[in-house]
Formats: structure tokens, sequence, C-alpha cells
């Protein structure tokens, strides 16, 4: 597989390469300081990012190369070249291009494009470098042993919970996706493929509105913001009303399991779908999580550079 688009593209054993390769960038993140010397890693987005461009970046500058952030407007892009055309000249130059935007489908034309390895780095649909990072934090604390387990994700049906839903479905889990009716629901289709999936690899895909029972005997409870980047600001009252319930507080941690976690992909807004209490209390790992943007993205530049990537549609 040239490129990491979709979360669910990967297979298990994809998934436990990267995440062993993670593991090995924490406790060493030099280890692979020649792999990129001379060379350089494009990063193009047109949304904001805190973690994902500084982990990039990193995670590029540990592999011995040199990262080029280049924002929208800065590209010819945004004056009518084409997709096609962009990714052809930044083949010739870089050894991989990452990118985030809106449109899940003008990433895959940039990869269907392009020479070299494209990494999707959050579009309205997919965050699947996130996935890895959220992956390892939890095989860090319950091992890679996922069943007998519950791992739900609350709040806004968005890019974060199509992605825990296809995560889970790739690596065989039960994971319980809990959000309103209607509007801010989980996409129909991705529940649908991500059903399939689980079917062959084992897992479990359970969507409900019911938030307490989402949370009952949980080892993982995920929430993220409940307006994401490109939101229309039309809908924030109507939909900070619906999701009210879904805020996650003490009172939903105490239904996890006993040693179960707090998890978020960040930024966060304490008071909205979590608050202080549990995300910094004792039972958040959010900052290990942010963490490993950096060493799951260095993993994943890594084994797709060399080729290393199965994928499930090969
Ligand atoms: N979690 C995440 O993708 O954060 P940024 O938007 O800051 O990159
Ligand atoms: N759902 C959020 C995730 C941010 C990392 C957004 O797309 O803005």
């Amino acid at each position: 597989m040239k490129d990491l688009l979709r979360t669910d593209h990967l297979t298990r054993e994809d998934v436990e390469l990267l995440l062993d390769t993670a593991a090995r960038f924490a406790d060493a993140p030099l280890a692979e300081r020649s792999f990129l010397a001379n060379d350089t890693v494009v990063i193009h987005m047109t949304k904001p990012s805190t973690r994902t461009r500084l982990a990039s970046e990193t995670a590029v500058a540990h592999l011995g190369g040199t990262p080029i952030f280049v924002r929208a407007d800065e590209l010819q892009l945004g004056r009518g070249e084409t997709i096609a055309d962009t990714a052809r000249i930044i083949s010739g130059y870089a050894k991989a291009l990452i990118i985030r935007t809106f449109a899940q489908s003008d990433v895959e034309d940039l990869a269907a494009n392009a020479t070299i390895p494209v990494i999707n780095a959050l579009t309205d649909d997919e965050h699947p470098t996130q996935a890895l990072a959220d992956w390892l934090t939890i095989r860090e604390n319950f091992g890679n042993d996922f069943s007998n387990r519950k791992f739900t994700y609350v709040g806004d049906g968005n890019n974060m919970a199509q992605t825990w839903l296809e995560m889970g479905a790739v690596l065989g889990a039960h994971v319980v996706v809990a959000t309103p009716a209607g509007k801010w629901a989980p996409d129909t289709a991705v529940v649908a493929r991500t059903e399939e999936l689980a079917r062959t690899t084992g897992g479990t895909i359970e969507v409900t509105h019911d938030v307490k029972s989402a949370c009952r005997d949980a080892s993982v409870i995920y929430t993220d913001v409940w307006m994401s980047m490109g939101d229309s600001e039309a809908d924030r009252a109507e939909k900070i009303a619906a999701l009210g319930e879904f805020s996650v507080t003490d009172a939903l941690m105490n239904l996890a399991a006993s040693d179960g976690i707090f998890m978020h992909c960040l930024p966060a807004h304490r008071g909205e779908e979590v608050s202080a209490d549990v995300i910094d209390g004792p039972r958040s790992v959010v900052w290990r999580e942010a963490y490993h943007r950096r060493t799951t993205i260095q993993a994943a530049l890594f084994h797709l550079i060399r080729g290393d990537i199965k994928g499930r549609l090969a």
C-alpha cells in the first residue's frame, strides 16, 4: 500500500508493525536518523493544527530529513492549479506528502496522481494518524489483547467517531460509539462498512444514543470537540444542546471499568465535551496520547516510504 488515506485500509498486521516501530521511536527517537538524510517531506494543511503539524515536522527531523510546510495560500493549488499537477510536482521533490484538508476525495485525488506516499493528516471524514497514536496509548495501558474489553467513543459522530469505528473493526475490538440521534450520528455508510469488516476480524460495532450504557464497564471513554474544523457556525447552538448529555464528566467516568482511562485527540474544550476534572484527572492519558502523534507519524513515514505496509485492499 503506497498511501495512508483511510484507517480501514490497514490490516491488523500493518497496525501492529506501525505500533511496534512507534514504540521503538518513543524509546529512541533517532534510531533511524539517516533514513531521510538529504530528503524532504512536504506537509500541506488547509486547516489549523498544533499536534499534527509539529509532530510531523519533528518526525521528519528525527528521520534525518527536512520538512517543508506549506499553507493553502502559499501553493498555486489555491489559484487554480489542479490537484493532479500539484501531486506530480511534489512527487519530483519530496519523499512523502502529508496533507490535512476538508474533502477526503481531494486527498484521494492527490494520492492517485502522486508517485510518493501520501499521508492523510485529517479530513472531514478521517484521521488515521490519530488512530495510530490512540491505539499505541491503549496498548501501553492494556497490552495487545483487546478481547473482553469495551472501547467507547462519546460525542459528535464526526471524523474521529468514524475513525474509532474503523480502527476498532481493523483490530477486532468491541467498539461503541454513542452520539445523539439524527444529524450528529456517524455516517450510516461508515457504520455498515465497519460492521462488515468487524465480522471478518472478530470485532463488534455498536452504535447507540444511550451514553450511560455505552460508558458502563468501558476500558476507554474517548471524546472529541463538539464543533470540528469546517463545521457550520449556524449549527452551534443546536449541536451543543443536542450533545449536552454526552459531556464526559466524573459521573460518566464512574461508570467505566475500574481500570478505565479517558482519551481525547485534542484540542479540548473544558466544560463542553469534557470536564476539567476528567481531562486533568488521574484517569486521563491525553498527554501520552498526544506525545504518540510524533512516534506514530514517524513510524508511518518510515514504513510507507520503505513500502512495508501491505494494506487490506491489496
Ligand atoms: N489531534 C490533532 O489532530 O490535533 P491538531 O489539530 O492540533 O493537529
Ligand atoms: N474533529 C476534530 C478533530 C481535531 C483533531 C476536527 O476535525 O476539527
